[in-house]
């Protein structure tokens, strides 16, 4: 099965490694980008410390039928992140068929041999969160399935956890021991790492940041020559309008917007239930941060075109572009900065004292805990405090190309149903600001803040901000009339039942009850057209009535329509002196709760992971155990049947 995938590209991996001459492959499942970052970092530094010879792979390039001819001599790295329910991320769910069917993928046909894999050495990290119950699924089932097979484990399987919020450390602390077995086993031999640039970097003299084949934020050749075409996707962003955008809060010192995107013309579609992802452009405050520290303000409009050093590494933005684009909407320039990162930019501190400070914040794990990681540092705030303002001019671009990972678009549940509005997304997200004792600066959602911005300029309101977060709104070269975001759909499993007249309970406090917006819309549209429709009961709260309650007005209009069966249940936790959490109304429902649940209906679960939906979940169990007389341990078997049987369905963030 390995044919020529799409332009003429290889599938066969040890095809690609043989031409490229490389012995060592890290493969990544990667759905928000971060396991293929940590793929990038392995490869570089068993470049730079152990001469390895490696490449990164995007799982979803490749075949696997061969890794039955694995060569001695050569190995593979496996960067597995965990998603959703336990299941493997897009790009890895073939992967995944593949190696866990028990090594028929193997037989070809014939009959399955014991141990196919018993030449192929591995090495595997897992990225998981521990507040879902399937935590790190993925890489256990990947490294058993392996193991299985005959295959070779070097080192041992790691975890990273973000629930924990020690994804970074896990890692770090997971890596040496590895590369110390893995250097063992392949006989390599650790020397002085030196910094080998994967990218150059050129300045062109002949280009101004006006010439037509110059990006400025384009994400693609077609956004860039104005003839951008379908199919959309996460390669390939739509430039959507904004069609509608208003506050949903009554308070001042909080936002929480919604928005209509139009996806006319597009050809993309979407499912009430399913996620839109939207694409940041980051704050000119921190673009012009970043700029400074790293002395290219005066060089910001200089046109730069980047290229691969080697050929199996892949430029993170179009090129020919300018320092300011690739900043501005291809680099996550605001996200807290890495231990290793800080550790690798020593050598190139502008003086001995900033150099002394940024090899004991990279060496000490717990000084980096308290100077940085509290305080939410990015790359450019960490570097002014250490540089005492001196720029750092002499880091090279491609290492910060290599180092701060690639701007990754953000996921919303869509608040609106499909039937209703089959070409308009609604989404509904709170803007989010946080001041951290302590920490010079005020912490900032970059997506949902761009949104508040965007919104702003269609309302020609003054930017009251007052932490000068400026955005380039009119997107590059002001060629979008109106208001636009790039963004694409992503499909989720998190659907109404296909018979619309089974019941259904949902549970979604805060912005948790965006996607029951658009299934109490859609049961309402169906209701008027004459259908029949089962029982729908929403759990929702917030603060205050007054104050944050979503879409209050819009909930009688669906009792209105939907009459008995609609049912809005409310838990506003600060009314009172004892908190009041959707929790506990649904105890006081309990019996009308499970004897829904007895005429097979579904139970939904949107909002914080963390918290709510775990103790949502434990409550259900209490509840299916009290109503119907069964042991507690009972009630929560029944859950975890409901989940299995998609009668549980959650989507949840942390
Ligand atoms: P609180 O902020 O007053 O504690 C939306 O954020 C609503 O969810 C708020 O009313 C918030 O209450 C509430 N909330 C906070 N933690 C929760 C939890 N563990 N379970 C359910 N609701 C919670």
């Amino acid at each position: 099965a390995n044919g020529a995938g799409k332009a003429g590209k290889t599938r066969d991996i040890l095809e690609k490694m043989d031409e490229s001459g490389k012995n060592c492959v890290v493969f990544y499942g990667s759905q928000t980008g971060t396991a293929e970052d940590y793929a990038s970092r392995l490869a570089k530094e068993g470049s730079s410390r152990f001469g390895l010879k490696t490449m990164v792979a995007d799982l979803e390039d490749y075949d696997y039928g061969n890794l039955d001819s694995f060569p001695d001599g050569k190995v593979a790295i496996f960067i597995l992140a965990t998603y959703g329910e336990g299941e493997p991320t897009d790009n890895a769910v073939d992967f995944y068929e593949f190696i866990t069917s028990d090594g028929v993928a193997f037989s070809q046909g014939g009959e399955a041999t014991d141990n196919p894999l018993s030449n192929l050495r591995f090495v595997a990290f897992g990225l998981g969160n521990n507040t879902y119950e399937h935590y790190n699924s993925m890489v256990r089932r990947v490294n058993t399935s392996l193991e299985k097979l005959g295959a070779k484990r070097i080192g041992e399987a790691g975890e990273g956890d973000d629930g924990a919020g020690t994804m970074e450390e896990d890692f770090l602390a997971w890596k040496e021991p590895m590369w110390a077995a893995l250097a063992e086993d392949m006989n390599l031999e650790e020397r002085e790492a030196v910094y080998e640039p994967v990218f150059s970097v050129t300045e062109k003299d002949d280009l101004t940041a006006d010439s037509d084949e110059v990006y400025l934020g384009e994400p693609t050749r077609n956004h860039l020559t104005g003839t951008s075409k379908g199919p959309y996707g996460a390669h390939n962003p739509f430039i959507a309008p904004i069609v509608e955008s208003r506050e949903l809060f009554t308070v001042k010192d909080r936002n929480c917007l919604h928005m209509e995107i139009d996806l006319s013309g597009s050809n993309s579609y979407y499912q009430t239930g399913d996620h839109i992802a939207v694409w940041p452009t980051n704050p000119g405050s921190e673009v012009d941060r970043f700029l400074s520290v790293f002395g290219l303000t005066s060089k910001r409009d200089t046109v730069i075109s980047v290229k691969a050093l080697e050929p199996t590494a892949k430029v993170p933005f179009p090129t020919p572009t300018t320092y300011d684009a690739a900043v501005r909407y291809h680099t996550e320039i605001c996200a807290p900065v890495s231990r290793q990162f800080v550790a690798n930019l020593a050598t190139f501190a502008p003086s001995e004292a900033a150099k002394a400070e940024m090899t004991k914040l990279g060496g000490d794990k717990d000084y980096f805990h308290d100077k940085v990681s509290t305080r939410y540092l990015n790359i450019a705030q960490l570097l002014e405090i250490v540089g005492g303002k001196e720029p750092w001019p002499a880091v090279p671009f491609s290492l910060l190309i290599e180092g701060v990972n690639k701007v990754q678009p953000r996921y919303y549940s869509i608040s609106s149903s499909s039937l209703v509005q089959k070409n308009k997304v609604a989404i509904t997200a709170v803007v989010e600001s946080l001041r951290i004792p302590g920490a010079p600066h005020v912490l900032k959602g970059v997506t949902t803040n761009y949104l508040l911005a965007l919104k702003q300029k269609q309302h020609k309101d003054p930017n009251p901000d007052p932490h000068g977060l400026t955005y380039a709104i009119a997107g590059p070269r002001n060629k979008y009339e109106g208001i636009h975001v790039p963004v694409h759909i992503r499909h989720s499993n998190f659907k109404l039942p296909s018979d619309p007249t089974k019941p259904i309970i949902m549970v979604g406090p805060g912005t948790g009850v965006a996607p029951f917006r658009g299934f109490i819309q859609e049961r309402s549209a169906q209701a008027k057209a004459g259908e029949k429709v089962g029982k729908s009961i929403l759990f929702t709260g917030c603060r205050k009535q007054s104050e944050d309650f979503l879409y209050q007005h819009e909930w009688k209009d669906y009792k209105e329509i939907l009459g008995e069966n609609f049912k809005l249940v409310t838990a506003f936790s600060r009314e009172q002196p004892q908190k009041i959490y959707v929790q506990q109304r649904l105890k006081e429902d309990a019996k009308e709760v499970n004897e829904l649940l007895e005429q097979k209906g579904c139970f939904y679960v949107c909002g914080d992971a963390a918290n709510m939906a775990r103790e949502v979940s434990i409550v259900l169990g209490q509840i299916i155990a009290e109503q119907r007389g069964l042991p507690e341990a009972k009630g929560e078997e029944i859950v975890r049947m409901m989940r299995s049987s998609n009668l549980y369905q959650e989507d949840v963030w942390s």
